[in-house]
């Protein structure tokens, strides 16, 4: 049994996908599926029970530990440019059953982003319904909680299978909706600091640590969840023109806005709202209320509704790419490597990530859900930070024209211990659900993947 063999790769041998984006799009598909929940809706919770005016350090750390990994991803992306992600360069670099195991955790990761975000937009949405006096029935208001009436997320049900049909159509198409939602989300947000910064009382900000280096640090691994989705990015290599310049770039240059955006907001915030009113689902929009701007706060509230479903559509492109991937290699059924003759897009993929996607946003609880998409993440992560010390051992330093990681191997070392670090502040129902994530990974792995991998035919 060679649960190690590796894939080898030629540049050359490329699917049938159309190569159409470019940097442009490529920082327009990181911010679509950068800029969401996090920020419009994590934040306030964070402020308020984490981190204080403090956040705005949480969300440097959480930064920090991005970076470290974007830079590993964007030398693997600029040196090993096939569809797949970190799945496939851990498959290039360390073989088989590593690969199998960090693709579980990303199709893992971009499954339950997409139902943490639709289940989030389905909570602004229904505060908007309410607002103008529609009121739904509560079984139908958000996911399985007997407790509290509440057995189905009907409204997050519904944008998941808006948002598949979507994604079934050409990339561009999907894309096109996605870049006009990201001039709106930027929008929103310019809005939000040009009026906020002239309420700003700077004694807002007094405790500025009120939960000390604790909250910041527990605020980091929380609001981590607000930098997921820079990796779609290097997912889309396959539909890139030119990958090896285009790829890093997209990358940091999609991280680097989020995080300016990100400080500017948290701080903005919590300096027009004492930080421990901000325990609310909608805290960008509830600031403006609270300064009596009650039309700029409802603009917001429309438009964060608007752009959370580019979000959800950037994972959803992801989550069926990498279905495809996976399947190519024989890792996962088959029938998901198909590519749909008319509009050229992994059509079956996309459905199945859209049946999944639809299952856990409509069966559960938004906390649940983004707790466990961090957890994920950052286990593959350090993978990944891993793989670029192996990388460099096989493939020697990156030639000239493709991008280079600084400082190696400090640099990737110092990612595989941050990203474990963040993972130890997370709660230990966190942990016990992701244990029997990597159960039922592992089940998969021997009992079909092993079995039906592609390279057994080699
Ligand atoms: N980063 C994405 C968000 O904040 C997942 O919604």
């Amino acid at each position: 049994m060679d649960l190690f063999r590796k894939k080898t790769f030629d540049v050359e041998e490329r699917g049938g996908m159309k190569r159409t984006l470019t940097l442009k799009d490529l920082i327009m598909l990181g911010i679509g599926a950068i800029i969401g929940t996090g920020i419009f809706v994590i934040t306030g919770q964070a402020t308020a029970v984490y981190a204080g005016p403090a956040l705005s350090l949480s969300f440097v750390v959480a930064a920090f530990v991005v970076v470290l990994s974007g830079l590993c991803f964007a030398e693997f992306a600029s040196r090993v440019p096939i569809l797949g992600g970190p799945y496939s360069y851990l498959y290039v670099v360390f073989g088989e059953v590593v690969a199998w195991y960090a693709g579980w955790f990303l199709l893992c990761e971009f499954m339950l982003a997409v139902s943490s975000v639709a289940s989030g937009w389905s909570g602004y949405l229904q505060g908007f319904l309410n607002s103008i006096g529609i009121h739904l029935p509560t079984a139908l208001t958000a996911g399985y909680d007997p407790a509290r009436g509440t057995y189905i997320d009907l409204i997050a049900g519904l944008v998941v299978i808006f948002v598949t049909v979507w994604v079934t159509q050409e990339a561009k198409k999907a894309l096109r909706l996605n870049n006009a939602m990201v001039w709106v989300k930027f929008g929103i947000i310019a809005l939000f600091i040009l009026v906020g910064i002239f309420f700003v009382k700077p004694s807002n900000w007094q405790p500025f640590m009120p939960f000390g280096a604790k909250g910041v640090f527990d605020g980091a691994a929380l609001v981590f969840f607000a930098f997921l989705g820079f990796d779609a990015v290097a997912m889309a290599a396959e539909e890139v023109k030119n990958p090896q310049r285009d790829v890093p770039r997209g990358i940091i240059g999609s991280i680097a806005i989020a995080t300016i955006l990100y400080i500017v907001v948290t701080l903005i915030l919590s300096g027009i709202v004492p930080f421990d009113k901000l325990n609310i689902s909608d805290p960008v929009a509830f600031a403006m209320r609270y300064v009596g701007h009650n039309f700029i706060g409802s603009v917001i509230a429309i438009g964060a509704i608007l752009t959370l479903l580019t979000v959800t559509i950037s994972m959803m492109y992801s989550l069926a790419r990498l279905l495809y991937a996976i399947s190519k290699d024989g890792l996962l059924p088959k029938f998901m490597q198909e590519i749909d003759p008319k509009h050229r897009t992994p059509k079956k993929a996309t459905w199945v990530a859209g049946a999944f996607a639809l299952f856990f946003a409509a069966a559960f609880p938004l906390q649940i859900l983004a707790e466990l998409t961090n957890i994920v993440a950052l286990s593959y992560l350090a993978l990944m930070g891993l793989g670029l010390l192996k990388l460099r051992k096989q493939m020697g330093p990156p030639k000239k024209g493709e991008f280079k990681v600084p400082l190696v191997p400090l640099l990737p070392i110092l990612s595989v211990v941050s990203c474990i670090f963040l993972m130890t502040r997370l709660k230990p129902i966190t942990w016990l659900v992701f244990g029997i994530t990597v159960v039922i990974g592992t089940l998969i792995y021997v009992f079909y993947g092993y079995r039906n991998s592609e390279l057994n035919k080699k």
